[in-house]
C-alpha cells in the first residue's frame, strides 16, 4: 500500500513533524511505501478558477507552471493520502489549502460543460493534526471540511489523529502520544 503524506507544517522540528515520525516508522515497519511532501518547500500557487483542467479528463490539466503537477502525480500514484497539518485559524495551513483547491478541481472533472469523472475515486484519506485547543474545538471544523471534501471527491475518509499542543513551554511528545501515532498507522493499514 502506498501512502502519500502532504505535510503542511512550516516547522521541520515542530509538533506535527514529531507526531508524524512514529506514524511513518510504523507504516514502514508494516512495509507500506511512504512518500512525504513538505508543502512549504514547494511552489503552490492558488487556484485561478480558469477551469482549463475541466477540458482534460485524463490528467491534471492545470495551466499553472509550479510544483503542483508533481504533487498531483504523487497523490494520483498513491492508495492513501494523509493530510498532516497544524491547525491555523480552525483549518489547515495556507499551502495545504492551496493544494486542496488545486486538487479538488484537477482531480474532479465535475465543473465543465459535461460532468466528468473523479480521477482519485476510491483512494483513502486521513488527517493528522496538531492544535492549540482541545481537538474537539481545534480540529473539528477542519475534519468536517475534509469529510465533505472526501464525499464530494469519492474518496474514502478514514479518520483523524489530532493531538493538542499545550503551549510553547510544554513538551509535546511523550510515549503515550508516540504509541497513539503508531496505533493510528496500524488502524489505517488494516482498514
Ligand atoms: C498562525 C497560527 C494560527 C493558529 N490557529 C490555531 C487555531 O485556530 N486553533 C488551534 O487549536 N490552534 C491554533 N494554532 C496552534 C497550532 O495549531 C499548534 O501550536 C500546532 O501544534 C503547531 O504545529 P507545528 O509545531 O507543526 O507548527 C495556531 C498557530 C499559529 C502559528
Amino acid at each position: 500500500m502506498k501512502f502519500c503524506i502532504l505535510m503542511g507544517s512550516p516547522r521541520k522540528n515542530g509538533n506535527t513533524a514529531a507526531l508524524l515520525n512514529p506514524f511513518m516508522d510504523e507504516l514502514k515497519n508494516m512495509e507500506a511505501e511512504v512518500s512525504c511532501i513538505w508543502l512549504y518547500d514547494k511552489k503552490i500557487e492558488p487556484c485561478l478558477a480558469c477551469r482549463n483542467c475541466q477540458n482534460e479528463w485524463d490528467k491534471f490539466g492545470c495551466v499553472q507552471n509550479d510544483d503542483m503537477q508533481e504533487i498531483f502525480n504523487e497523490v494520483y500514484d498513491s492508495d492513501f493520502i494523509i493530510l498532516a497539518t497544524p491547525i491555523y485559524s480552525w483549518y489547515c495551513t495556507a499551502p495545504m489549502k492551496a493544494a486542496l483547491d488545486r486538487l479538488v478541481y484537477g482531480m474532479n472533472k465535475y465543473y465543465g460543460e459535461e460532468k466528468g469523472p473523479s480521477l482519485w475515486s476510491g483512494k483513502k484519506c486521513a488527517i493528522i493534526a496538531t492544535c492549540g485547543y482541545r481537538p474537539e474545538k481545534g480540529a473539528d471544523l477542519f475534519e468536517q471540511g475534509i469529510i465533505r471534501y472526501c464525499k464530494h471527491s469519492s474518496l474514502i475518509y478514514s479518520g483523524m489523529l489530532a493531538v493538542r499542543d499545550k503551549g510553547y513551554n510544554v513538551k509535546f511528545m511523550d510515549d503515550e502520544i508516540s504509541r497513539k501515532a503508531g496505533e493510528f498507522a496500524v488502524q489505517l493499514i488494516n482498514q
